[in-house]
């Protein structure tokens, strides 16, 4: 059976990684998928490899102008939204010392404003029973040396989810919210510059993930995808941890 049958499912960061490993199985399962990214060749790309499923959107997500266009399209579109996955993101910081008001502001702009702001602007769209995601991190349960920026700001996503989940607008209309927490995916994001950092990192998880692997990005997906369906109806301001035993110890 199609979980998410004629479901209409809008994804942003959805051209790479987990948004995209999450819209080809939210496609499989029978939803019609809203893919959101800046860059356009990536997003064509996807939009290709998921079908005819897929509808590619160019937008900024960190941006109340690039949201309130992004949903006047889906609006125009599909009139409504069944899932809402906010999974857009950064996690590249400088070291604590160099960080600076732009690059502070850049990262609160994707990781916290443009999650808050996606779901306000698109809660008009959201049909009753429909089902929002954010992608937080296993960062905001565990202490990371040197990266309190990332940290904080999936903090506060993981802190969004658990008091809209409670609000009054959010419960009469029987929306469900939850996060997901990754911890070490392969993924662009987790690529890095040079063989020796990508060796540094590859002992890191084997030294410190209980599974002593990384997870893959379509791992992350079915938990999504979970999340999204039926098969999630009693959950709501929880958060699913996707991340090998990583935060557990
Ligand atoms: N990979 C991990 O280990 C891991 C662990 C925990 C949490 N996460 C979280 O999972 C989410 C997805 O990460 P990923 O690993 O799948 O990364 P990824 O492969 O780099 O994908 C990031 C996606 O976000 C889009 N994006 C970034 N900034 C955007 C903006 N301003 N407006 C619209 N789209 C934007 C990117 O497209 P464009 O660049 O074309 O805009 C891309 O589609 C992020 O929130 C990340 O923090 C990842």
């Amino acid at each position: 059976m199609h979980t998410l049958k004629d479901k209409v499912a809008l994804i942003t960061g959805g051209s790479s990684g987990i948004g995209l490993a999450t819209a080809r199985l939210m496609a499989e399962e029978g939803a019609h998928v809203v893919i959101v990214g800046r860059d356009e060749q990536k997003l064509e790309a996807a939009a290709n490899e998921i079908g005819h499923a897929a509808i590619p959107i160019r937008a900024d997500a960190s941006s109340i102008s690039g949201i309130n266009a992004l949903i006047a399209k889906v609006k125009e579109t599909y009139g409504r939204i069944d899932v809402l996955f906010a999974n857009a993101g950064m996690s590249d910081c400088p070291p604590i010392l160099e960080t600076d008001e732009p690059f502070f502001d850049e990262i609160m702009d994707i990781n916290v404003k443009g999650v808050f702001f996606l779901f306000t602007k698109a809660f008009p769209l959201l049909a009753a029973n429909a089902s929002v995601i954010f992608t937080s991190s296993v960062a905001h349960n565990k202490g990371r040396p040197g990266d309190p920026l990332y940290s904080m700001t999936k903090a506060a996503v993981r802190s969004l989810g658990r008091t809209l989940a409670m609000d009054e607008d959010v419960l009469a209309k029987k929306v469900r919210v939850n996060t997901v927490s990754p911890g070490t995916i392969q993924t662009p994001l987790t690529k890095q510059d040079t063989s020796e950092m990508d060796e540094m990192i590859n002992n890191y998880v084997a030294a410190t993930v209980p599974m002593q692997r990384w997870g893959q990005a379509n791992e992350v997906a079915k938990a999504v995808v979970f999340l999204a369906s039926d098969n999630s109806s009693y959950m709501t301001g929880s958060d699913l941890l996707v991340d090998g035993g990583l935060a557990q110890i």
